[in-house]
């Protein structure tokens, strides 16, 4: 059977195309991508885990030394190289969507879920991790107000939007999974 590419990314074979978890930090996308792989039986990958392992360094020591630029550049090469691996679960750092070269690749090549919550769920969620370095010495709410209005208008590019509340992240996998049948 054909793939059909604007509607869904199944075949009677399986997926043939990643999909890949965009949004906000703190919204769970890595939660939600590892829900979602195991319903599908697709394998699933963190992008961020991905760059540290490749860099050897945590994210923080790689924007420290080579800037957000230096991540940014280090990320697009990473997520290329997930999607040519073949059909996963992906999920995406919060800016990697917003970068037009990343976006391109995860548009043409993939399914691009945009998981999207309100501030007060994210600077809740953002509070259980203290190493985004983004966020170090700043406050959550504010910075994440300023990046949610810049980025809205690039994760709106996603092929499905869901939106993942206070609830259980079963919930948006369940979305998700009813957007993609
Ligand atoms: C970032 C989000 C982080 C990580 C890096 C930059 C961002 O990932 O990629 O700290 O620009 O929003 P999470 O979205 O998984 O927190």
């Amino acid at each position: 059977m054909a793939s059909r590419p604007d509607t869904a990314s199944v075949t009677n074979d399986g997926f043939d195309r990643s999909i890949v978890l965009v949004g906000m930090m703190g919204v769970g996308k890595s939660t939600i991508g590892k829900l979602l792989a195991g319903k599908l039986g697709l394998a699933f990958v963190d992008s961020d885990e991905e760059i540290e392992k490749a860099a050897g360094m945590p994210i923080s020591e790689i924007f420290d030394r080579f800037g957000e630029e230096g991540f940014r550049d280090g990320e697009r090469r990473v997520i290329a190289r997930l999607i040519a691996e073949g059909p996963k679960v992906i999920a995406t750092g919060g800016g990697a969507f917003i970068n037009d070269e990343t976006r391109q690749l995860i548009k043409v090549q993939c399914l691009a879920v945009w998981i999207d919550a309100d501030i007060d769920v994210l600077v809740e969620r953002v509070s259980r991790r203290s190493n985004r370095p983004l966020l170090v010495g700043k406050d959550p709410r504010t910075v994440l107000s300023e990046l949610m209005a810049k980025r809205v208008p690039f994760y709106e590019q996603a092929d499905i939007h869901v939106r993942s509340d206070s609830g259980p992240h079963a919930r948006t996998v369940n979305q998700i999974l009813e957007a993609l049948a």
